[in-house]
């Protein structure tokens, strides 16, 4: 009530006079906040809150100004769910709570846990976990031998969302990606923690494909698949102060399996750490392949800690039981290593292996000091089919 009299009591001219000041500054009002609560979620972790959700969501796209959908502390039961824009406003999806997937194997054979499609200036944030259950579905992973096997969702999904960001969240347990990235441009993801046991299968922390102008900062990833994996059509992609590990590393590909021209390129992955993970920086290529490039990759500034591959080029991937004979035709050119120092778990701590039909191209590394501790001797370098120059420490020495 007392606030309410005070603001009768300014005179409307002030008012007037503060309205022009916040439009003519380019002040902007708070966002509109539509809870979910108030749209008949429940949080006790059983109650299933997607009519709710969307609903909230439905509201907030339409209004026009900035709007902000609330999702308070509690935890909320959440069926597989897609909000689409494009929306009238700036958004934001504020997660306080606890998202909690479902584990009735009859709601999970979809590729999508979240989704957020067609949307700009969005912001997903909030401190909130997103607990994607995967130990309910790991089982159901049999895609290692069965190439029709049925998709497990992706915690969270972007699809064409542009000029957007995701922040201060925690990823557990996902039952596929933990984070999805495809046709974005111009996304800032950062101050995230995504994580799942070493074992679970396919688990990639972020998986980037046909998109651009994305980076990543501040993140901590330990999972089951790669931390950061870039496939076809990745361009512009800036990585910095990551932590990975356990996981598979940071990995440009698989490239060349199924479609032609898979362009990869402008990667820069620095000021990253690798602890425990199987492998550092790696870029990965099927054999025998379709023609694609890979280019314009610098890693600089790494630590790795206990890694088992640190320095990997594989242009023989090949994950499946039966591999067919030659090589691949994926192009690796303008590759930087720099600056790469700590302990390899195996004792070939650089391991590049380029195509036998189209060799690397200008690879140039730059100060490496990586030690083995284990038997057999110091660590090695092994490279074939790669045309390069280095420059500083060269610690394991051997490839040009
Ligand atoms: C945007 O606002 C207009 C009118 O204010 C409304 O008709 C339209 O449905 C809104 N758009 C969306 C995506 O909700
Ligand atoms: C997104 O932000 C840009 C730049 O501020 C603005 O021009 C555009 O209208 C915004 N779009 C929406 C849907 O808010
Ligand atoms: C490198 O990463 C560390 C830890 O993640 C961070 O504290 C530091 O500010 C980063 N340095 C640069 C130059 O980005
Ligand atoms: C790679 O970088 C070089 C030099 O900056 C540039 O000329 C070239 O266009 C880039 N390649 C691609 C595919 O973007």
């Amino acid at each position: 009530m007392a606030a309410k009299c005070y603001l009768n009591m300014i005179p409307s001219s002030l008012l007037l006079f503060l309205s022009i000041l916040v439009l003519v500054r380019g002040v902007s009002l708070p966002p509109r906040s539509f809870h979910v609560i108030k749209y008949g979620a429940v949080a006790n972790g059983r109650t299933d809150s997607t009519r709710a959700f969307l609903r909230a969501w439905e509201d907030a796209c339409a209004y026009n100004g900035r709007s902000r959908v609330t999702i308070p502390q509690g935890t909320y039961l959440l069926g597989s769910v897609s909000f689409e824009g494009p929306c009238n406003g700036s958004m934001t999806f504020l997660i306080k709570g606890t998202l909690r997937a479902p584990t009735d194997p009859g709601k999970f054979f979809t590729d999508t846990w979240i989704g957020f499609r067609y949307m700009e200036n969005l912001t997903v944030k909030g401190g909130g976990y997103l607990d994607g259950q995967g130990a309910a579905a790991w089982e159901y992973n049999d895609c290692h031998k069965n190439p029709n096997c049925k998709p497990l969702p992706a915690t969270l999904r972007f699809d064409f969302v542009r000029n957007s960001k995701i922040q201060y969240l925690r990823s557990i347990n996902s039952k596929n990606s933990h984070i999805n990235i495809f046709a974005c441009y111009n996304m800032d993801i950062s101050y995230i923690r995504l994580s799942a046991p070493a074992n679970s299968p396919n688990t990639d922390g972020i998986r980037i494909g046909s998109s651009s102008r994305i980076k990543i900062s501040r993140a901590v990833i330990s999972t089951g698949d790669d931390c950061i994996s870039m496939v076809s059509g990745s361009q512009n992609i800036d990585i910095s102060d990551v932590s990975c590990g356990p996981g598979h590393g940071i990995s440009v590909g698989s490239l060349g399996r199924s479609h032609q021209h898979e362009y990869v390129t402008g990667i820069s992955v620095r000021n990253c750490t690798f602890i425990g993970s199987d492998n550092g920086v790696r870029i990965k290529t099927w054999a025998p392949s379709l023609y694609s490039l890979a280019s314009n990759i610098t890693f600089q500034d790494i630590a790795m800690i206990s890694v088992h591959n640190p320095l990997v080029i594989d242009q023989q991937y090949c994950p499946l039981a039966q591999c067919l004979e030659g090589d691949s035709a994926v192009q690796i050119e303008n590759v930087i290593f720099k600056n790469i120092w700590g302990i390899s778990s195996t004792q070939v701590a650089v391991n590049l292996q380029c195509s036998g039909a189209l060799p690397c191209k200008n690879v140039k590394i730059i100060n490496i000091n990586l030690a083995y501790k284990g038997r057999g001797g110091q660590a090695k370098a092994l490279c074939s089919h790669v045309l390069g120059s280095s420059y500083g420490k060269q610690i394991p020495a051997g490839c040009f």
